[in-house]
């Protein structure tokens, strides 16, 4: 069977309005803006409003990139949501996102943590190499903050809200999306990012709630030396399923969860950091939202190029991670004229 190219041909990005600060925290907590920003180099973080939900962050976010591709719900073929944080345990949010945008397509939710929007773009990928679609969107969207325990200081200031999204389309052109990829798992680290209670395993009680198990749990610790490790192991993989080197990344845009471990990561890399996409000093951990957030504003700043060499791997819940090298196709319609397009057709 010839399988087809699926190349990128929109993307983009929506976060809430309220930011909150590393003072804002201080204010609240035990903590203060010099401890977060040298531990995790996050400065701030967006938080929902009442009335948003992971459907509504999710559904901004695709009528982003569908204006950017210049195409109407109805073209979609398929819709992938990635999210560990959906509205309800059932039914899935990718179908709350299908109706909401007015598709008319197969939708599912799959959830893979911080790694989930790289699964999602892989799948995307397999099902236009084999014909079965030709347009597919991928969302990542994540609604952490009803999750955060704010008695738990060294984990509820790490994270925050958000969506992005993007559009994969089969193409003829030559070389262009993913040219290689790894998707891994070791669930032995299971208890090492976890909401112990709220699906079937621990039923939320009264006893539940008092415990906090209905919020995120992290050993960070234990996180920390798992993402160093599985960061460069993992993009050095996949640059090994490509036939490329470290020297063919255009840009490197790995999960935003926290500043030290991307800079120990391209150092080890041998990356040069101009290469390096960061932006978790202004939006925290934003999980399986993190790496479309991350690639939707390097297209719209226009640093991301026609056919560059992308470097995308995240690491997570599961614990799980996912590396992704990604060539833009020569049409991707990059930079500030595409990025005001999107915003009146929002
Ligand atoms: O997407 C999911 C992936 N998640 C991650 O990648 C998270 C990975 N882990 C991390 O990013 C880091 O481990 C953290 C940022 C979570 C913590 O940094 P750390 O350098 O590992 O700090 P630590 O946990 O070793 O804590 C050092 C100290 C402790 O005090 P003692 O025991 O040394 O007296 C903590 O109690 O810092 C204290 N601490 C805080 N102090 C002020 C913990 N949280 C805070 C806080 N403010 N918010």
């Amino acid at each position: 069977m010839k399988l087809r190219h699926a190349t990128l041909t929109g993307w983009g990005l929506y976060v809430p309005e309220r930011v909150v600060t590393n003072d804002d925290f201080a204010r609240m907590i035990d903590t203060s803006d010099e401890w977060i920003r040298a531990r995790s180099g996050i400065r701030e973080r967006r938080f929902v409003a009442d009335d948003e939900t992971t459907a509504t962050l999710s559904t901004a976010a695709a009528r982003a990139a569908l204006a950017k591709a210049g195409l109407e719900a109805a073209d979609l073929d398929l819709i992938i949501v990635a999210t560990s944080s959906p509205d309800y345990p059932t039914p899935p949010v990718s179908s709350q996102v299908q109706h909401a945008l007015g598709a008319r397509c197969g939708a599912f939710q799959q959830t893979v943590g911080c790694a989930g929007f790289l699964y999602g773009l892989i799948t995307a990928q397999q099902f236009i190499a084999t014909g079965v679609c030709d347009t597919v969107l991928v969302v990542g969207a994540e609604l952490i903050s009803r999750w955060l325990n704010f008695e738990d200081r060294a984990t509820c200031v790490l994270f925050g809200d958000g969506a992005g999204a993007v559009v994969l389309q089969a193409s003829d052109e030559a070389g262009v999306g993913v040219q290689g990829f790894v998707l891994g798992s070791d669930g032995s680290g299971a208890e090492h990012i976890i909401v112990p209670s709220g699906g079937v395993a621990r039923p939320p009680t009264q006893e539940t709630l008092e415990d906090g198990l209905n919020f995120i749990h992290m050993n960070g610790r234990e996180v920390f030396k798992f993402a160093t490790r599985i960061l460069v192991e993992s993009l050095q993989e996949a640059l090994d399923e490509a036939g490329l080197t470290m020297d063919d990344i255009d840009l490197f845009i790995p999960h935003q969860a926290n500043a030290r471990i991307i800079e120990y990561a391209a150092k080890k890399a041998e990356l040069p950091m101009e290469k390096v996409v960061m932006n978790v000093d202004r939006y925290g951990n934003t999980s399986a939202a993190s790496i479309p957030l991350a690639l939707a504003e390097v297209l719209d700043a226009g640093r991301a190029r026609p056919g560059d060499t992308l470097a995308l791997v995240a690491f997570g819940a599961g614990l799980t991670w996912a590396a992704c090298i990604f060539r833009l196709g020569q049409n991707v319609p990059v930079g500030a004229e595409s990025a005001i397009a999107a915003e009146t057709a929002a």
